[in-house]
């Protein structure tokens, strides 16, 4: 008889190749891969963005969000305290909060009523003792022992990641310095709230990862950007990268775009140099800060985007629901101490680029239309070259180097390196 472990699996899906240039589809496609990426991932060694402080400023105010396709509140305990826990009721399951925001000391479950406080600590339980006679839970029962999933949370300037695993590095290690710099810019100021956008995506998550990893296809599908020269391909651009290279950001440096020429879109077919815009007050605004960046895309593993689009600012969250769909949940805010005016362009720069928006439609088109046409062609692959392997992630702003390192990194976790 052999005594021999059992062999573990090996996974029935393949990797990206070993340098992230070849991506099968099937990772776009298969539950299984879905699956395994809620454990691999969105439980794994990570921090997953959730909500900004701003969006729970007093004690008991809370917001569902998601770790992955998991349920989960975020909630302001009476003490200030940051705190999430699994949105799923340790009863028999049910979903327990299901107001998107609000203000609660107590989060109650609508099937038996029972009651969670601000720390998702089980505070009340009807007919603990029974009705005379008969039901109840034994004189040993616990309340303590039935909270709700606790995850652990960090917060670094008002961003609010929560993590279920314990092996996670602290969260200022996870980001590193680029990625810090890049949320220090945008939070320098205390921000407030304007508002949210929601849009469902019949595509794979990963396929938004890339999306925003990928300055390639800015100048070609945003076709308005394009023409009124709001996007030119001579622009400056820079970015940095963590040591892992699991988180991108980039920078463009914006001169002004009513005076862009022909000779700024190099290879571009699309600039119209006689066409003006009728409402041009739509990209009318004032600099937020003094170092001429005019666009600002962070993306920061495994389902967090941190834009500044002129004046228009927001969180972009991914949250996968199936291998073919997510949500983009956007969180649009400013400065506390915005005037009227700056709220009102903020606000009018948001139709540009949201859901209802030019770009937005057009990169959830372009995710629509991969998904569509990789349904049955599993084992073939996406090709990942434009820049060159061996571009300098740091100093290739226009290529693919990024969205390679990507795959590295999820390989990485997938356990599929
Ligand atoms: S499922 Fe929540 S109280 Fe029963
Ligand atoms: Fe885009």
């Amino acid at each position: 008889m052999s005594h021999e472990a059992p062999a573990v699996a090996s996974p029935s899906f393949a990797g990206p190749s070993r340098d992230g240039s070849r991506v099968p589809f099937e990772l776009f496609t298969r539950a299984d891969v879905f699956a395994r990426e809620q454990e691999a991932i969105f439980r794994g060694p990570v921090w997953n963005y959730v909500a900004l402080e701003a969006e729970l400023p007093e004690p008991c105010d809370f917001k569902t969000s998601f770790v992955g396709d998991t349920p989960i509140i975020v909630s302001r305990a009476e003490d200030g305290s940051l705190h999430a826990f699994v949105n799923r009721c340790a009863h028999r399951g049910a979903t327990v909060q299901r107001q998107a925001c609000g203000n609660a000391r107590q989060h109650r479950c609508v099937y038996h009523q029972w009651a969670y406080n601000a720390r998702g600590e089980l505070v009340g339980v009807p007919y603990r003792r029974g009705v005379p006679g008969m039901g109840g839970y034994a004189a040993d029962f616990d309340p303590k022992a039935h909270g709700l999933a606790r995850l652990q949370v960090a917060s670094h300037k008002g961003v609010i990641f929560a993590s279920f695993s314990a092996d996670t590095a602290p969260l200022e290690d996870y980001l590193d310095e680029p990625l810090i710099a890049a949320i220090d810019r945008l939070f320098s100021r205390p921000v407030k709230v304007l508002g949210h956008m929601r849009q469902r995506v019949r595509g794979n998550w990963k396929l938004y990862s890339e999306n925003t990893r990928d300055p390639y296809h800015a100048a070609l599908l945003h076709g308005f950007h394009a023409t009124f020269g709001l996007y030119r391909t001579n622009q400056k651009r820079k970015g940095g990268s963590d040591r892992a290279r699991a988180h991108s950001t980039g920078v463009t440096f914006g001169d002004d775009w009513r005076q862009a020429s022909q000779s700024g879109n190099i290879g571009q077919d699309k600039f119209v140099t006689n066409y003006s815009l009728a409402a041009p007050s739509l990209l009318e605004g004032r600099p937020d800060f003094n170092d001429g960046v005019t666009v600002s895309i962070t993306s920061i593993f495994p389902c967090l985007v941190i834009q500044q689009i002129m004046n228009t600012l927001a969180t972009r969250h991914i949250r996968p629901k199936a291998a073919d769909e997510f949500e983009l949940y956007w969180t649009y805010f400013g400065y506390q101490d915005d005037d009227e005016q700056m709220t009102a362009c903020r606000l009018k720069q948001a139709n540009l680029v949201g859901p209802a928006g030019l770009i937005s439609m057009e990169d959830s088109e372009a995710i629509e239309l991969i998904q569509r046409a990789i349904v049955r062609d599993g084992r073939e692959d996406s090709f990942l070259e434009f820049g060159g392997l061996h571009a300098d992630l740091d100093q290739d702003r226009q290529g693919e180097a990024t969205i390679r390192a990507f795959w590295r990194y999820y390989a990485g976790l997938m356990g599929l390196a």
